[in-house]
């Protein structure tokens, strides 16, 4: 039988980075805001976090970020205009896709401390209460969204739960990694988690995806952290505190989807060319000009 677990309501998305790997793109545009076909990456993640089930969105930003915030409002000039030229559908879709009012918040992270300082600038608004991280670089695309699965696994358990999957050894330094209980398990309980291993020194090949839920406990931890790998407070080393008590377990939950880097450029163009390729008005057309040009 499973125990009522608090609900998860809230998801936290940090998009304050500088996006200086798509510079001149970002010098004036939110990284997060590129889009992946015809839809912000932003838009994309915060699909997936409906998709769960999450209520309340909870954006961490910084300075240049504002055009986020307007994304996810009305915006009544066009509205206006749409409904005079009659396009139906068009408006249809903005409002399907528009949270409903007070359902977002935005915090500023007003120096660029790291993913762990972000996460704890959410402490607030997130208050005493579990809570999705999402970050927005990573495309995750399968079959169920990624977060989806891991609502499931959290209602079964309990506890904190990172999306995992198998990368290449050559490139496990570039990730944090998991060393979980069992490697071929699709829930497993971890036993210990490093940032971005030296190469040939990573416990297993499973890296951490960038979905997370996780207890509130961790915003203690995350104000007492210390500065880390690359002089940033990471929220790997918090967890790794936190899975120290014996009431904080922490599971992996593989995703068996694609995962696209987005903060890279060759993630970012693979994403576009993967989605578009599974649209109805785009695919077949897409797939008659690659061949063209490979
Ligand atoms: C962050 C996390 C890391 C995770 C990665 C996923 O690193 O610290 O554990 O594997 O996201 O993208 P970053 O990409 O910010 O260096």
């Amino acid at each position: 039988m499973l125990t009522a677990r608090k609900r998860i309501r809230k998801a936290v998305f940090p998009v304050a980075g500088l996006g200086t790997r798509f510079l001149p793109a970002t010098k004036a545009m939110p990284k997060e805001m590129l889009t992946v076909v015809d839809r912000p990456v932003i838009q994309h993640v915060v699909d997936e976090a409906r998709a769960a089930g999450i209520e309340h969105f909870v954006f961490v930003t910084g300075r240049n970020k504002g055009v986020i915030e307007d994304h996810f409002d009305v915006a009544f000039e066009l509205d206006q205009t749409l409904a005079a030229r009659r396009k139906t559908k068009e408006l249809e879709a903005l409002a399907r896709e528009l949270p409903p009012a007070g359902c977002t918040s935005f915090t500023r992270q007003q120096t660029p401390l790291g993913l762990g300082h972000a996460v704890w600038c959410a402490r607030d608004i997130v208050g005493d209460e579990p809570f999705a991280l999402l970050l927005p670089d990573m495309l995750h695309h399968g079959p169920t969204p990624c977060l989806a699965g891991m609502m499931a696994a959290y209602q079964e358990a309990g506890g904190n739960h990172i999306a995992v999957s198998p990368v290449p050894e050559d490139q496990t330094h570039l990730y944090g990694i998991v060393d979980v209980e069992n490697r071929t398990a699709n829930v497993s309980p971890i036993n210990g988690m490093i940032e971005k291993p030296k190469q040939g020194s990573a416990p297993s090949n499973l890296h951490i995806t960038g979905r997370y839920i996780l207890q509130p406990e961790i915003f203690d931890l995350l104000a007492r952290q210390e500065r880390g790998a690359s002089g940033e407070i990471q929220l790997t080393d918090a967890m790794i505190a936190m899975l120290g008590h014996d009431d904080q377990p922490f599971y992996a939950v593989r995703f068996d989807g694609t995962i696209y880097d987005c903060g890279s450029k060759l993630g970012y163009l693979a994403a576009n060319v993967a989605y578009a390729l599974e649209r109805d008005d785009l695919g077949s057309a897409l797939r008659a000009e690659l061949k063209k040009l490979l």
